[in-house]
């Protein structure tokens, strides 16, 4: 319930040009008068376009990358997992895996509204973080025994290393998207974060009360 008050004043003071721009040229040094540059309006560019040209302004376009880089991930995402969870060897963790599987291809779909919900076209861009992240999780695959704890232990440890490269990009993602006053969006990031807050907290349970210790008993 109670949804965030966003009232963060959104200065739509953006009228009058107070351009009178007193400016004191610094440089009067040579003897040539000072050239008339040309309208001394074109100053106060500064603060102008932040706020009525947020869909092409910078901060936009940070978020955008950022949304493209996520979107990348989890498709990655979808892929990896099949394999961990194949490679698991309680059917706890495998299980868990499954699920987060599913959710996962939810939050792919999710991030296309996003992108529809701020008229972009769903776009991904290669993540390097997640290829990374990925890759560890392979090797990991590949350097223990199979049917073993030592390796569940090991998937669960790459795996919240993945939830936590998550949480933080959706919950960059999402004070982005509200900042920029895109509601919708931001509400759809936010559902995405708390499951892979959940996910994050179901894996420390799986390791803690069982993989952890059959792992140290092998
Ligand atoms: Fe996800």
């Amino acid at each position: 319930m109670a949804t965030r008050t966003q009232s963060k004043s959104r200065t739509s003071s953006q009228s009058g040009t107070t351009a009178r721009s007193a400016a004191g040229n610094k440089s009067m040094s040579s003897s040539r008068p000072a050239q008339k540059t040309s309208s001394s309006s074109s100053r106060s560019r500064s603060s102008k376009s932040q706020n009525e040209d947020m869909p092409n302004s910078k901060f936009h376009q940070l978020f955008l990358d950022l949304l493209k880089d996520i979107y990348w991930a989890e498709k990655a995402l979808v892929k990896a997992l099949g394999k961990m969870q194949k490679a698991a060897t309680s059917e706890e963790l495998a299980d868990a895996i499954a699920t987060h599987q599913e959710q996962t291809r939810e939050h792919v779909s999710r991030l296309e509204q996003v992108f529809e919900f701020v008229g972009q076209t769903a776009k991904a861009k290669k993540c390097p973080a997640m290829e990374g992240l990925i890759a560890e999780g392979q090797e990991v695959i590949d350097d223990t025994e199979e049917d073993s704890a030592v390796r569940d232990a090991g998937i669960i440890i790459c795996s919240q290393k993945i939830e936590h490269y998550e949480i933080a990009s959706y919950g960059s993602l999402r004070t982005l998207a509200g900042k920029m006053g895109h509601e919708d969006a931001a509400r759809l990031l936010d559902q995405t974060l708390s499951e892979e807050k959940e996910t994050d907290a179901l894996l420390t349970q799986l390791a803690e009360s069982s993989v952890n210790e059959e792992a140290a008993a092998e």
